[in-house]
């Protein structure tokens, strides 16, 4: 699948990802370096940021309760935050923009 990342700089990089990864892996290893992703992808740091298109938003795995608590945590949450850690890419990712939270 493939997507578009947008960083904080507003630059555009699209990704072509494996399914399985998940959304900040496939950020990370693009060598897109903006995420800290300080857990690991554990869900317990809210480094991983990402605001999703909202087309895209309901064909995604819904957040957990965990994931709800910390991204209450964080400045510029909206209705399109996600942890990216939490997201798998998968076909339903396929197209979306994917722009990188406020650095915190
Ligand atoms: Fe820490 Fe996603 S990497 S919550």
């Amino acid at each position: 699948p493939q997507f578009i990342v947008v960083t904080r700089e507003g630059e555009e990089r699209s990704i072509d990802a494996d399914a399985g990864l998940s959304v900040m892996e496939a950020i990370r290893d693009a060598g897109i370096d903006e995420i800290l992703a300080l857990c690991g992808g554990n869900c317990s740091c809210a480094t991983c940021h990402v605001h999703i298109d909202p087309a895209y938003l309901d064909a995604l795995p819904p957040m957990s309760e965990d994931e709800n608590d910390l991204l209450d945590s964080i400045d510029d949450r909206d209705e399109t935050s996600r942890l990216s850690c939490q997201v798998p890419v998968s076909a339903a990712l396929d197209g979306a923009r994917i722009t990188i939270g406020a650095d915190e």
